[in-house]
């Protein structure tokens, strides 16, 4: 096992969907694949292989901002080797051209996270999606009827849920940034450092500007739609 999952090698699919909440990973897990097994409890943060359409899928929880997120997506990386990571996850709305509910595939993460600067000495690094995930769910969104609520753009990954300065992030928006979660910078990041392929999906759980939320029969309803996506995009 490695430091932070408690698998074998094996255990753990090339295609892993990254939800933030390890609660979330254990409910795709049990509606989606099947013949599944739990392969890690380590820290309350599941881990589950199975099979979805005849391809051997994982679902596995990185708890929440870049830090606990970056310790899972490492170790998928270097110790399982898996191949592709698609995160689904939720976001807050920054830009009125989205509503609750809208499904966000970030195409590149902005952030005010220290990790890249320390990383890259303060030289700026863009981190990007891969294109082929990127296409392939965004393929999948409009399959599925979906192309009114789905929006392909610039994320901004952020280390503080609470903001102490929420007119920064606001002024993010005039630059074209779509929405707010705390997560896909590194992911892509650490993706480009393995030479694997990355995507988040996530779905707007809440708007910033009008203060509009989604119910909680919403959020899973959106949230199984991108799952579906996430997981037609992977095993495309
Ligand atoms: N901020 C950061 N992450 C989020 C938010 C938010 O408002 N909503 C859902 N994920």
């Amino acid at each position: 096992m490695s430091t932070h999952i408690g698998a074998q090698p094996g255990d753990i699919a090339p295609l892993v969907l990254l939800p933030g909440d390890p609660l979330r990973a254990r409910w795709i897990a049990e509606t989606f694949p099947e013949d599944v097994r739990c392969y890690t409890e380590v820290r309350g943060m599941y881990g589950f292989t199975g099979t979805w359409r005849g391809h051997r899928v994982s679902v596995q929880g990185s708890g929440m901002g870049q830090p606990s997120m970056a310790i899972y997506v490492n170790e998928l990386f270097d110790a399982y080797d898996v191949q592709s990571i698609v995160r689904v996850g939720s976001c807050g709305a920054m830009s009125e051209r989205l509503a609750v509910r809208d499904i966000v595939i970030a195409s590149g993460a902005c952030t005010d996270s220290s990790m890249n600067r320390i990383r890259f000495e303060g030289l700026d690094y863009a981190p990007v999606a891969d294109f082929g995930l990127l296409r392939a769910a965004h393929d999948a969104a409009t399959a599925a009827g979906l192309d009114e609520a789905v929006h392909v753009g610039l994320i901004y990954s952020s280390d503080s849920f609470y903001p102490a300065r929420p007119e920064l992030a606001a002024r993010m928006v005039d630059y074209g940034v779509l929405a707010v979660e705390m997560e896909a910078s590194q992911l892509y990041t650490l993706a480009a450092k393995y030479d694997r392929r990355a995507l988040a999906i996530c779905t707007v759980s809440d708007h910033i500007v009008t203060g509009e939320e989604t119910t909680a029969q919403e959020r899973e309803q959106t949230f199984g739609a991108m799952v579906e996506i996430a997981l037609t995009a992977g095993t495309a």
